[in-house]
């Protein structure tokens, strides 16, 4: 039977936290989990959550995924605990580090996020902040290479707001060589770090494409990808961004350029006529729910080597 390894690394803050037998040993594990070839006992284990934003999926999977795992956890709601008072991360974090035996983390601003991994003595995990989803790209690539069966010669494009979700994309498809194509409005690019550290991973430099042309960068794409053009945080941008994004939905006439076999994913939640029209979204060609029910089984497998 297959076993969970134990990481290089105690946290999963970014992507590029895992190597890329890491990525390809979760993923495997995600599937074994997912069809009930796995079983572990993790009881009394204990998954602290710390959700400084709102969150359906993130959430619930990471509860179902400790509860299969044997063990429990704690809804640290900011507002109820002391963080919403303001008491200092670290803190926090030494504290929680006494009771839980893993911790993921939702906040703003990433700092805030390497600050509780470096205080956290047990593993930290990124729950989504302002530059990262490494969580759901997990789950992303194993939506992908259920319906491809591997990554080679995979054309991942996404269309929209070059931010967390585009970020994480963008680092665990350069550990596993997908081609990514990113298509954002000018200024809305992804993080510049990120993009010269994927563009240090490639092997083949010509694998990551950042544009401004939606048009070009669906042409014989496998998979189409977006996300929501206002993300948490930027409410009040909202009226701005839907201008600035205007022609940057996934509507047929994208569908109709990309290859003719595309699958179309999505993070949720999805604001229908924004990032991605209703008949896209309904269509056959969408695994939007498989994916959305691959956190958790991603989730499962990356909890299991966390907690060796
Ligand atoms: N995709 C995702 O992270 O969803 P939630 O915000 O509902 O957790
Ligand atoms: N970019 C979105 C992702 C939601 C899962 C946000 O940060 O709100």
């Amino acid at each position: 039977m297959l076993k969970p390894n134990k990481l290089a690394n105690n946290n999963f803050l970014s992507s590029l936290d895992l190597s890329t037998d890491e990525v390809l040993h979760i993923l495997e594990l995600a599937n074994n989990f997912k069809n009930k070839k796995l079983n572990i006992d993790f009881k009394n284990k204990v998954l602290g959550l710390i959700f400084d934003k709102s969150s359906t999926r993130t959430r619930v999977s990471f509860q179902v995924a400790m509860t299969r795992l044997g063990g429990t956890t704690i809804d640290l709601n900011p507002t109820t605990s002391q963080i919403g008072r303001g008491e200092p991360i670290k803190d926090t974090a030494r504290v929680l580090s006494r009771y839980c035996d893993v911790i993921a983390v939702r906040t703003f601003d990433h700092l805030d996020l390497e600050e509780y991994g470096k205080w956290s003595t047990k593993p930290v995990i990124n729950a989504l902040t302002d530059l990262e989803h490494p969580c759901q790209a997990l789950a992303d690539f194993l939506t992908i290479k259920e319906e491809f069966l591997d990554f080679k010669d995979v054309i991942l494009t996404f269309i929209g707001d070059g931010n967390n979700v585009a970020n994480s994309l963008i680092l665990c498809g350069s550990l596993l060589g997908v081609e990514v194509r990113i298509a954002c409005p000018k200024g809305y690019e992804p993080n510049s770090l990120v993009i010269d550290k994927a563009y240090e991973i490639y092997k083949n430099k010509n694998l990551l494409k950042i544009t401004n042309d939606p048009n070009s960068a669906v042409l014989g794409a496998n998979v189409l990808y977006t996300d929501v053009w206002s993300s948490m945080g930027e409410e009040n941008q909202k009226d701005e961004k839907e201008k600035v994004f205007n022609g940057f939905t996934i509507d047929s006439n994208l569908v109709s350029k990309a290859d003719k076999d595309a699958i179309i994913l999505h993070c949720l939640p999805a604001y229908r006529s924004k990032e991605i029209t209703d008949e896209i979204f309904e269509s056959h060609k969408s695994r939007i729910f498989d994916q959305a029910e691959n956190r958790l089984h991603a989730q499962q497998a990356l909890l299991s080597c966390l907690l060796q």
